[in-house]
């Protein structure tokens, strides 16, 4: 049996979560038991929750352990099988975690699913057509429930979940407004992605200017704002939202270390009669296939392009990860493991 590298938890942040709380271990694989099946990874998903679980704190999902493996998606190939529904050669997607190989038990439902990579490629399971893009699907369709000719803003727009939400919406009919961290994203977001509109929130340092460029890229005003960051930039969304807006609270990467997210004109949800609801994709599993079925679709016709920011190597994944909490990334953070 190989052997493999794993990235483990050793130890937990203090305020920024930094490399030295990751240690790179090596193991060899077991021998397979009855039902199992030996996944080497081809890719692992680096996500913004990941910095969530890394503290030991009371949230929807129990902290990641110490001293063990950091837990994650991952995309694969199936080298060796003793389940009969998987041969070596079927390319998967699991939760294999941080590291370049796993042992599955394939009788567990849900534990590994074969995908078709004839029309998409394997990496896009972890992104557009994996998690990040049935987030997208849940916070547009189900609490944002867009009309045709509404205005749509989304806040890390040209990223996993960001970009899945822009193809979405424009396929509604929708005015798509996306705001990201500089003119290169903002760039893409536009010409590749296919928005209407991207504002460089580091043009805009304060919610009044920030609030300033809104109304310019959304005469109309907002009726549907994805919140994936939080802090001036929420506020200024607020001052801009049309009567009956709705807002799909799915993350708020600007507090991850720490920051608080102060929120300066709550009223305006009152006067507004604004709905706000937050979501954890991975409690709403009866959308996914609707959703990965829309998506798989919108990438296929090449509708959908997704970037990806791939990191090379087990060894580089606790960088990559902290970029991807800077905004290092362009696009859907991945880590390259054969
Ligand atoms: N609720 C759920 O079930 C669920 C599921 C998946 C993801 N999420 C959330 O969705 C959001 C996006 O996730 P993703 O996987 O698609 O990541 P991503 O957008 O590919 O990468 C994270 C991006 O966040 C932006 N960012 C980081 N710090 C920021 C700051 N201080 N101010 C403004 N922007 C900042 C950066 O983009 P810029 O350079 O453009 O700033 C960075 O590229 C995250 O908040 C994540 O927690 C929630």
């Amino acid at each position: 049996m190989p052997t493999n590298r794993q990235q483990i938890l050793d130890n937990r942040p203090e305020g920024e979560a930094v490399a030295a709380n990751f240690k790179l271990v090596s193991t060899e694989t077991p021998p397979l038991q009855d039902n199992q099946v030996l996944v080497r990874h081809h890719f692992m998903s680096l996500d913004p929750y990941m910095r969530g679980r890394m503290n030991d704190a009371k949230s929807y999902a129990k902290p990641q352990p110490l001293g063990e493996v950091m837990q994650g998606g991952t995309a694969g190939e199936v080298v060796e099988s003793r389940h009969p529904k998987f041969k070596p050669g079927d390319k998967v997607v699991g939760f294999g975690g941080w590291q370049e190989y796993s042992v599955v038990d394939a009788s567990q439902p849900g534990s590994l699913k074969k995908v078709d990579t004839s029309r998409v490629p394997l990496s896009h399971y972890l992104g557009a057509v994996g998690m990040p893009g049935v987030t997208a699907w849940y916070g547009l369709v189900k609490i944002i429930q867009p009309k045709a000719g509404e205005t749509m803003v989304v806040t890390a727009a040209s990223g996993a979940v960001g970009s899945a939400f822009g193809a979405l919406a424009k396929a509604r009919g929708c005015r798509v407004v996306g705001i990201a961290g500089g003119l290169d994203k903002c760039a893409y977001v536009v010409g590749e992605l296919g928005f209407d509109a991207c504002i460089d929130y580091r043009q805009h340092a304060d919610a009044k200017s920030m609030s300033a460029a809104l109304k310019e890229a959304c005469p109309d005003g907002i009726d549907g704002y994805f919140e994936n960051v939080g802090g001036y930039i929420f506020d200024a969304v607020l001052m801009r939202t049309n009567a009956f807006a709705r807002v799909a609270l799915c993350g708020m990467i600007a507090g991850y270390d720490g920051q608080p997210l102060p929120l300066s004109n709550p009223a305006l949800f009152l006067m507004n009669r604004i709905k706000l609801e937050g979501f954890i994709v991975s409690e709403h599993m009866d959308v996914w296939p609707e959703a990965l079925a829309e998506l798989g679709e919108l990438v296929a016709s090449g509708k959908l392009k997704p970037r990806e920011s791939i990191a090379e190597g087990i060894e580089s994944a606790p960088e990559a990860f902290l970029g991807l909490l800077k905004g290092r990334n362009f696009g859907k953070q991945l880590v390259k493991l054969a």
